[in-house]
């Protein structure tokens, strides 16, 4: 595994990237951090400083305190609503006009990849800013809840159902479909990136092992080293958006003078 200070990838990885016929993308809070959104290693502020994530982003939490939780979420919302996609999250559009298919399998719930331009894009946790009747499951439409004056909204469609946020909490089980696009993904990819990840939390920690045990060299983007460095072709210590700013100059040069 190479380690390097400069935001380039070397030039044998970036000929692979440049004949890649599949480019899978994991990126992790870290991805988000530029946007202004905390990562969740990140202490927590205001009124929330004394709770640990962990605390508030459970089935147990909700049901032991549904407005609390609700009031959690909500405060996050309005943080999501404010923050923009950074550079990084355009230069991964850009490279997935420029490689054969690129597909992005998120742990964040804040839609920035899909708000910057990105189409194939698999959401492990959920979204935030979608929500759900917590017994029926049943999606609850943005204007409900905005015209409900309950904390949380109750449900449209169940007696004693509540609204919540459309995530994945601690102990839950991931949607399926995003599960299974993931999977895929990670089979069929001959290269594969992870972003702004710690690579601790489960499935998605395994997906970019797997791109590997498939042939596909990886790629690590992150400040700091993580329990998947070693297994990196080349791990990159820089900040996701001064990177794939860099990156995707490099593969356009690239495409430029293979033409
Ligand atoms: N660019 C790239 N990486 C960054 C940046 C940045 N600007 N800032 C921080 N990082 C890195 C950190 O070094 C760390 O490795 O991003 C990672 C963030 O780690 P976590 O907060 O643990 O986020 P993540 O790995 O996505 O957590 C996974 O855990 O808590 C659950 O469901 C939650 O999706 C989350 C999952």
């Amino acid at each position: 595994m190479s380690e390097t200070a400069n935001f380039k990838l070397n030039d044998a990885l970036l000929g692979r990237l440049l004949r890649a016929r599949s480019v899978l993308v994991l990126t992790g809070a870290g991805m988000s951090a530029e946007s202004g959104i905390p990562t969740f290693r990140d202490a927590q502020t205001g009124i929330w400083a004394k709770f640990r994530p962990q605390e508030l982003a459970t089935p147990e939490a909700f049901a032991a305190d549904p407005d609390r939780v609700w009031r959690w979420y909500e405060a996050r919302r309005k943080t999501v609503r404010e923050a923009n996609p950074h550079p990084g999250h355009h230069a991964l559009v850009e490279m997935a006009a420029v490689v054969n298919e690129l597909h992005i399998v998120t742990q964040n719930v804040d839609g920035l990849h899909q708000r910057a331009g990105s189409t194939h894009v698999s959401e492990l946790h959920g979204n935030i800013l979608r929500s759900k009747c917590h017994l029926s499951l049943r999606p609850i439409g943005s204007e409900w809840i905005e015209e409900s004056s309950q904390s949380p909204p109750r449900s449209p469609y169940v007696k004693g159902g509540l609204a919540r946020p459309d995530v994945v909490w601690f102990g839950e089980a991931l949607p399926t479909a995003a599960v299974e696009a993931a999977i895929e993904a990670a089979a069929r990819c001959d290269f594969c990136f992870s972003i702004g990840t710690t690579s601790l939390v489960q499935p998605a920690a395994s997906l970019p092992l797997f791109a590997l045990e498939h042939g596909a060299p990886l790629v690590e983007i992150n400040p700091a080293q993580t329990p998947l460095s070693v297994h990196a072709a080349q791990c990159i210590r820089g900040k996701a958006s001064e990177v794939l700013v860099t990156v995707i100059s490099q593969l356009k040069a690239a495409k430029r003078e293979n033409k």
